[in-house]
């Protein structure tokens, strides 16, 4: 196999020397610096990474560099000329086609290799070209349009037709987006995009196999020796500052680094610091670490409290009552309910990563984050500094969605790029992503409600646990937020919710749209149909007759002002409501026959 690779990339001549094996994405992104194709998972499964062999979209995470010797390979940075978006990025402009980003020049290429083929393709057609390309923040019907838009009045593809942003906006107007050029031409900088000073070190965290255990550090003094380009292994020890962090002032549980006890799988103990490739060649198994596993804690199978402030491992209560529940809950109809979820993770396509500098008696981090000041307030007390020695600078977040309120890999890179004084890079794979970083809470859920012969509700009792994991994070939010929000955007006279947030071995639970909101809404809707059942009334009906606007006072008591309009939106969608009524009973009535 030849060690240099020549090939056509977005038109021009370019050849490459040495490691042909290595993948294209990799060569395009860290050779090359055309950081618009992006790495979502690098395993063939996200398509971020799509671009056009010979015209024809490929995964350049799993395409060998070699394997484009003497043929053409096209990425996002092709499309555009210059300054002018072609017409299909126009079109995704003008669709707000385009959210965080990051799975934008996935989509564009693989649009781009639709539209050579066919002109004017119909939409399952898009679908089906499209659909190896996974967008998060499920901006599908925008993408779906704005293809579908040149179908309708196609352009000639590659002919320029402009962008940016609509001069005077007024109400009612559509809005381009501010940062939609750049999302559209790949010169956004996400969080593995932004590059920092040269020379700069690589960080890799060293991760507990096991949910609970107990562990030692070995000396590492022989395999820093047998490795020259292995700088540092940081340890719990060398936290300058507090080697605590957490999102509530009072409540700091997790460790940077833990120190002889982990308690979920995935949390890191010690980092290694030093250039990529040497840590790439370096195995955890290699490290001298010894493990003693302890049984796994979960809200069904106690065991002895993993924090001294949380006894019996509840780290907090919520509570909200009102009325008499008892007498409400003797009404003419009665439903209840179990409801039990799990966790789920965030999956937003760009794994976390940045990278952090010390400027003098400063430190800078650059990193994908959705709390640049939260970040600030809680590095400082780990680097033992002020918070005005802090500087947080936002790349572009590829999808968050409550998953990068936490601290992930910043105390990491900074602690690092502190002792050595030296730039520090860290960008976390998938699967390290998905294993450190925190779910929406896992809850088991237990209520009942009633209503009177009119389906008015009378009464609602709610009690929810939620498995807030190894640490808090957001577990004191969910607990106290979801009992405020139980009984949903409904009339509620009697009622008690309670919560309790509890510690488990499983990774810590954070946010994620609606600080456990979601559950509690999945019992209280069910219950809502069983109630209207009983009663005889429409679902929709019964939602109607007891909907919140105007006047209507909540859980807690308040108020509602102008702006409640769930009486509104209740019935903008009747008509609908009522079309899809009448197709599913005359798919009910059409499914009775002899089968
Ligand atoms: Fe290549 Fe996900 S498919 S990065
Ligand atoms: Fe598609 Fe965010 S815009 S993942």
């Amino acid at each position: 196999m030849s060690a240099s690779v020549a090939f056509i990339l977005n038109g021009a001549p370019v050849t490459l020397r040495g490691a042909p094996g290595r993948r294209l994405a990799d060569v395009l992104r860290d050779d090359l610096g055309l950081t618009g194709t992006k790495i979502g998972c690098n395993a063939g499964d996200c398509g971020a990474c799509t671009v056009l062999l010979d015209g024809a979209q490929v995964c350049a995470c799993l395409l060998p560099a070699a394997r484009v010797e003497g043929r053409s390979v096209t990425t996002v940075e092709g499309l555009a000329d210059g300054d002018t978006l072609n017409a299909l990025q126009a079109a995704f402009l003008r669709h707000g086609a385009a959210q965080c980003g990051i799975c934008t020049p996935g989509m564009l290429m693989a649009a781009t290799d639709l539209l050579a083929r066919i002109a004017a393709p119909t939409e399952a057609q898009i679908q089906d070209a499209l659909g190896g390309v996974l967008c998060r923040c499920t901006g599908y019907r925008k993408i779906i349009e704005a293809v579908l838009s040149l179908a309708e009045s196609p352009l000639p593809l590659w002919e320029g037709v402009g962008g940016g942003v609509a001069a005077a906006p007024s109400v009612g107007q559509r809005l381009e987006k501010t940062d939609g050029p750049a999302k559209l031409t790949g010169a956004e900088k996400f969080g593995a995009d932004a590059l920092p000073p040269e020379p700069w070190l690589t960080l890799r965290a060293v991760r507990s196999p096991y949910a609970h255990a107990s562990f030692t550090l070995g000396d590492f003094a022989p395999l820093l020796a047998q490795h020259p380009g292995l700088r540092r292994v940081l340890t719990a020890a060398d936290i300058p500052g507090r080697n605590l962090f957490g999102i509530y002032p009072t409540g700091k549980d997790q460790p940077v680094l833990a120190e002889a006890h982990v308690r979920h799988r995935g949390e890191p103990v010690c980092a290694l610091v030093g250039d990529a490739d040497t840590l790439a060649g370096i195995r955890d198994a290699d490290l001298p670490i010894s493990w003693e596993p302890l049984p796994d804690i979960t809200p069904d199978r106690p065991g002895p409290d993993l924090h001294a402030h949380a006894p019996n491992n509840i780290l907090c209560r919520g509570r909200v009552a009102r009325g008499d529940v008892d007498s409400g809950l003797r009404a003419a109809a009665h439903a209840s309910i179990a409801v039990q979820t799990r966790f789920v993770e965030h999956a937003y396509i760009e794994p976390e990563a940045g990278y952090a500098c010390r400027v003098g008696e400063r430190i800078e981090i650059v990193a994908c984050t959705q709390t640049p000041y939260m970040d600030r307030d809680e590095i400082a007390p780990i680097l033992g500094i002020a918070p005005e020695q802090v500087r947080v600078i936002l790349t572009a977040v590829g999808g968050g969605f409550g998953g990068k309120l936490d601290l992930s890999l910043q105390p990491l890179a900074c602690v690092a790029a502190w002792l050595l004084r030296q730039p520090v890079r860290v960008v976390y794979t998938r699967p390290e992503s998905m294993a450190s970083t925190t779910k929406r809470h896992p809850a088991r859920i237990a209520a009942e409600a009633a209503a009177d012969a009119d389906g008015h509700l009378t009464a609602f009792r709610f009690h929810g646990d939620f498995d807030t994991g190894a640490y808090a994070s957001w577990g004191p939010t969910v607990a106290n937020r979801v009992p405020v929000h139980a009984t949903g955007p409904y009339a509620v006279p009697a009622l008690l919710c309670t919560t309790a947030a509890i510690h488990s071995n499983g990774p810590p639970s954070g946010a994620f749209r609606g600080f456990g909101v979601p559950q509690a809404a999945i019992a209280g809707e069910a219950l809502l149909d069983m109630l209207a059942d009983q009663v005889g009334l429409d679902p929709w009906e019964i939602r109607r007759r007891n909907a919140l606007g105007v006047g209507g006072v909540t859980a807690t008591g308040q108020v509602l002002g102008e702006g409640a309009a769930l009486p509104e939106c209740l019935d903008a969608i009747r008509p609908r409501w009522d079309a899809l009524r009448a197709e599913a009973e005359a798919f009910n009535a059409a499914a009775t026959g002899p089968y």
